[in-house]
């Protein structure tokens, strides 16, 4: 999820009108945050009905620290709404939430109440731009994405990045089919845990593999038996996958204006990065939510992959802007809800895919509901829950 970061800024669609090399404008979200009546109270019924005695605590303690302060009150809307996460989140799933050093510090106390401490995996350092140049500080280049489980197993596809050119260089034998290799060590000395002591063909060490794996090696013609007396093991280039994936990413560039990719919406991220994200913790027909999608990419990303998705967002803008990005690259069939997911309620409009008609408005806290359709809406738990006539068409979902 990609939330607004609490940037103190307005956003902007660019549309182009590649014909005449024109370029209209429109606001699509705001991204200011201010303390006022509304934002106090919802404060209040957060930390009355949030369930989570930790969340609690810790909206009073920063309420002290930073008042009635723009962080506070963005503070205040994310809190109901990470909490929701958790709980509709798999016992395997796993969170990836976006943001930028404005909030990141605070965002990751609040994760750390929500999802526990022991849940913690990374954060994320992308470098989102080459170089960014702030006056009299050093550039601030890169976002962070903070990386929580729900629990102690989860799902992990491992993902490796290549390997850097001068590592390559390494592998500078060639054995006769023209496999390039290099050589790696094969004694236990100065490695803690031990190894096992013996003497092979005439040589005697602490070795790292017990003497039936030493034979198999030799066997497929894996040994090295060097100058100097000693064994060292082929490792071949096109058996290696690479470096594991490390969590400084700077292999990604940024949707720029001459990026392909490139759609108009302020804030578009690449589609690179989310397929990483989703290929590390997700399987083919698994879910993806994104309560935050913007233009889509993640739903892009989820589509082409193979996984099932929701996406909301606050505006129709979005909406729109991500059913003509999906008509493009996919034939299924969408179809869009409405929510409305204010600070202390969420109403719901739209239709399931059996065309049957939803509308529904829950109460403190906001509450995401996933049907037993396994996408998408539709179960009337949570407290506060009261069904609705009148229609308040407010945030737009899409599902697929
Ligand atoms: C940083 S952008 C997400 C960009 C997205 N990752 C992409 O690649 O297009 C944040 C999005 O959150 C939406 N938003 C802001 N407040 C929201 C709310 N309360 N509920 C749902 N979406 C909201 C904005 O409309 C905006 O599209």
């Amino acid at each position: 999820m990609d939330p607004p970061f609490n940037s103190n800024r307005n956003y902007n669609q660019i549309f182009s009108d590649k014909g005449r090399q024109s370029q209209a404008q429109i606001m699509v979200f705001e991204d200011t945050w201010n303390w006022n009546s509304d934002v106090e109270r919802s404060f209040v019924e957060a930390v009355k009905y949030s369930k989570n005695d930790k969340v609690s605590s810790f909206l009073i303690a920063m309420r002290e620290i930073l008042g009635g302060t723009t962080v506070m009150a963005y503070l205040t809307m994310m809190a109901p709404r990470l909490l929701e996460l958790h709980r509709v989140l798999k016992p395997t799933g796993s969170i990836y939430l976006h943001c930028d050093t404005n909030s990141s510090h605070y965002l990751k106390l609040l994760m750390d109440a929500i999802f526990g401490i022991r849940n913690f995996r990374n954060e994320i350092i992308w470098k989102r731009t080459s170089a960014h140049n702030d006056p009299k500080r050093f550039g601030s280049n890169v976002d962070r994405i903070l990386f929580y489980t729900k629990g102690q197993k989860w799902i992990w596809n491992q993902l490796y990045q290549p390997y850097d050119p001068k590592y390559l260089k390494r592998f500078r034998h060639r054995d006769s089919n023209g496999r390039l290799w290099t050589d790696g060590n094969l004694t236990a000395k100065g490695l803690s845990g031990g190894g096992y002591d013996y003497e092979y063909r005439g040589i005697h060490s602490l070795w790292r593999v017990p003497l039936a794996t030493m034979k198999n090696l030799d066997a497929e013609d894996r040994l090295h038996f060097t100058k100097n007396g000693g064994i060292r093991v082929k490792q071949y280039l096109d058996e290696s996958k690479g470096v594991p994936l490390q969590c400084v990413w700077d292999d990604i560039p940024p949707v720029n204006s001459q990026s392909k990719e490139r759609i108009g919406y302020p804030t578009q991220k690449p589609v690179a990065l989310l397929e990483r994200l989703i290929l590390a913790s997700s399987n083919e027909n698994d879910v993806i939510l994104d309560p935050f999608c913007g233009c889509g990419t993640s739903i892009a990303a989820a589509e082409r992959l193979k996984r099932h998705w929701i996406g909301i967002d606050v505006t129709h803008i979005a909406i729109t802007t991500i059913k003509e990005r999906l008509h493009r690259t996919s034939d299924r069939s969408l179809v869009a809800c409405h929510m409305c997911m204010g600070l202390n309620r969420i109403r719901v409009i739209g239709v399931e895919r059996d065309r049957r008609i939803l509308d529904y408005e829950f109460l403190h806290p906001p509450t995401i509901c996933l049907s037993q359709h396994g996408v998408m809406w539709g179960t009337t738990k949570g407290p506060g829950l009261k069904k609705i006539k009148a229609v308040s068409v407010l945030t737009p979902i899409l599902f697929g």
